[in-house]
């Protein structure tokens, strides 16, 4: 379902924001900021999110925040309904994400970090768009946001958590999409290629059609404000993933397996 405010925002209600302590989360906190939104952001860093919140505040808008490891897929739903209790969600943008891969001589990657992957970028995103679905059809308006990456359309042998956890959290959002548009709940699904914040900058090597992250930020508005279902960019990994789909699977693994990646530590 794609049309203008058909989700139903409530321009009075909150915007949460996951993963506002850095990179693309910061740019949509000040974005909101700038728009009036009252703001709840969550991060890890408490230094960096109360910089971020500080610039927020400084616009003049209420913003609470919240230190909260999303390791603890429990203690992110129980915060999540405690926030709206507080602060009504009317848009729940769930940003924050890990982008590790395979490192250096290692051979597979590490279960360590297959296991974070998995957990911060699919179990509790997905618990929490779960949580924010509740919270929101009892007020019959609302707005999820769900952060993906063009990694999800590719099985990637150097970052098998990273695409994995990707395609999970990709059809997670595209079942609830489904679920909630009957209900008056917006869903998207924002699938990103190469944006320039902290975790970009620790891949080693090319990273063709890079975008600014506060241009990803005002994509990803847009995006809600027009109730998208899927956004895609830059468009030519909307091409790439088309042409994922028609190649030949030996053909591909031969070019998947071909690609060379490492990051920094
Ligand atoms: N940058 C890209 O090229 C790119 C491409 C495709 C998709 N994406 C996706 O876009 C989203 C935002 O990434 P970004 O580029 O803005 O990266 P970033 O600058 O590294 O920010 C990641 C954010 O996630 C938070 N986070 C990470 N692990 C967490 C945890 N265990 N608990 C709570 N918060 C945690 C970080 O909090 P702290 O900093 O406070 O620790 C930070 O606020 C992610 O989902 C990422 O996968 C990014």
């Amino acid at each position: 379902m794609t049309g203008k405010v058909a989700s139903r925002m409530d321009e009075g209600g909150y915007v949460l924001i996951t993963g506002a302590s850095s990179g693309i989360g910061a740019e949509l906190a000040a974005l909101y900021a700038a728009r009036g939104r009252g703001l709840v952001l969550w991060g890890r860093d408490a230094v960096r999110l109360e910089n971020v919140a500080g610039h927020a505040r400084s616009r003049g808008v209420k913003v609470h925040t919240r230190v909260l490891d999303l390791m603890d897929g429990a203690a992110a739903i129980a915060a999540l309904r405690e926030d709206d209790g507080s602060y009504p969600l009317d848009l729940a943008i769930l940003a924050a994400g890990l982008g590790d891969m395979r490192r250096g001589n290692d051979v597979v990657e590490r279960a360590e970090d297959v296991l974070r992957l998995g957990l911060v970028n699919y179990a509790t995103p997905s618990a929490m768009a779960a949580a924010a679905a509740e919270c929101m059809v009892k007020r019959g308006r609302g707005h999820i946001v769900l952060i993906g990456s063009v990694a999800a359309f590719h099985a990637l042998p150097f970052a098998a958590a990273y695409s994995g956890s990707k395609a999970g959290i990709k059809r997670f959002a595209e079942a609830q999409q489904m679920a909630l548009a009957p209900l008056g709940i917006g869903v998207t699904l924002v699938s990103p290629g190469f944006v320039d914040t902290p975790m970009s900058r620790r891949v080693v090597g090319a990273k063709p059609f890079m975008q600014s992250a506060s241009a990803a930020a005002r994509r990803i508005a847009d995006a809600v404000d027009r109730n998208r279902p899927h956004l895609v960019f830059p468009f030519i990994f909307s091409v790439l993933r088309l042409i994922d789909t028609l190649v030949p699977w030996p053909f591909k693994r031969r070019i998947l397996s071909a690609i060379k990646a490492d990051q920094m530590n």
